[in-house]
């Protein structure tokens, strides 16, 4: 009977202790002999009649284990009849107060845990950027910023090109447009996106300024790296503007203004770019409020290439 078991585990004053402790932290059983000041087939002895009265439970870290208490919300206990007594004994042994000599010495593994991670950073330190790109990619903290934005939006990708925004969009929005003039670019996305599950993403041919998208259709409208192929770009601002929910928002994405003849030459650029607060000034005319520019970094630098080319900013504004 689990119930027995629970009474059993608190006839034993160290297996009160290992509660107690466990309770304040998570701790491995090396740990716990530090804190704890036993031997460890003591520590582990106990820890085994814990579990098996199923007040403890041991989560597996690589090769080694650490422990901690059932709670109820963990709802992982072996019988839900033996909640109740399973909580009057966790709060009861919450409500004891940790001896000093056990208290500093907990401290001072976690300290340990701490400075053990300090010594690994401080060796790494000159190549983690690496490491972190090699183990995790260079754009997940992009995915993880789009979370800040509310998952029901409608997103139009206004020149979505070779879809390149797509992925991290398809993963976050409810809804996301792809619009393009160009079949080939249009094939190109739609291919990158094969390998997602992606039902919810659809693809149009449009161009900025005549977008196929209803009156109030969307609550985002991006344009990255495309109002310097758009003839008029003044009239596709006023389209985002059509195309938005009142309180929707515009994020365009554009170079600065240059004289990169190389480039713009390479690019086939419509425009050389644009003043900033000449084109954040277009916006405010289209209706928008709340104008803003906000100037680029690369996080990952570009590869350095043969030809010069120019500074990107963003613009964001919204639709009230
Ligand atoms: C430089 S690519 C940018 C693609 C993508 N947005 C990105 O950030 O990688 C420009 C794209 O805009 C499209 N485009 C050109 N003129 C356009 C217009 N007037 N309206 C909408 N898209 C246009 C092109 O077909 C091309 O796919």
């Amino acid at each position: 009977m689990v119930t027995d078991g629970i009474f059993k585990s608190m006839t034993d004053p160290t297996r009160r202790r290992i509660l107690q402790v466990l309770l304040q932290n998570e701790l491995g059983v090396s740990e716990l002999v530090n804190v704890l000041d036993a031997p460890q087939s003591t520590v582990s002895r106990h820890l085994k009649t814990l579990r098996e009265a199923g007040l403890v439970d041991a989560r597996q870290n690589g090769t080694s284990a650490t422990y901690f208490p059932i709670l109820s919300q963990n709802g992982n206990g072996k019988d839900r009849g033996d909640h109740d007594l399973r909580d009057r004994v966790l709060d009861w042994s919450a409500s004891q107060e940790l001896p000093f000599s056990l208290k500093s010495r907990l401290e001072e593994v976690l300290r340990s845990r701490q400075t053990d991670s300090d010594a690994f950073f401080s060796q790494v330190a000159h190549r983690w950027d690496a490491m972190r790109t090699d183990c995790f990619g260079g754009s997940f903290h992009l995915d993880a910023l789009t979370a800040l934005l509310p998952s029901s939006w409608t997103v139009v990708d206004v020149g979505c090109g070779t879809g390149y925004l797509l992925p991290l969009l398809s993963r976050r929005f409810a809804n996301v447009v792809a619009v393009d003039p160009v079949d080939e670019m249009l094939d190109v996305s739609r291919a990158r996106l094969k390998k997602e599950s992606a039902d919810h993403v659809t693809f149009r041919k449009g161009s900025a300024s005549k977008l196929p998208i209803d009156d109030d259709g969307c609550d985002l409208c991006i344009a990255s790296l495309v109002l310097h192929h758009e003839a008029v770009p003044p009239d596709a601002l006023e389209e985002f503007h059509r195309i938005l929910k009142p309180g929707g928002q515009v994020l365009i994405i554009e170079q600065e203004a240059h004289k990169l003849e190389d480039f713009h030459e390479m690019m086939q650029d419509r425009w050389w770019g644009f003043d900033r607060d000449e084109l954040a000034g277009h916006l405010a005319t289209a209706g928008f409020d709340d104008c803003k520019t906000h100037e680029l970094h690369s996080v990952v630098p570009a590869k350095a290439s043969t030809i010069d080319a120019p500074g990107l900013f963003a613009l964001t504004g919204c639709k009230s």
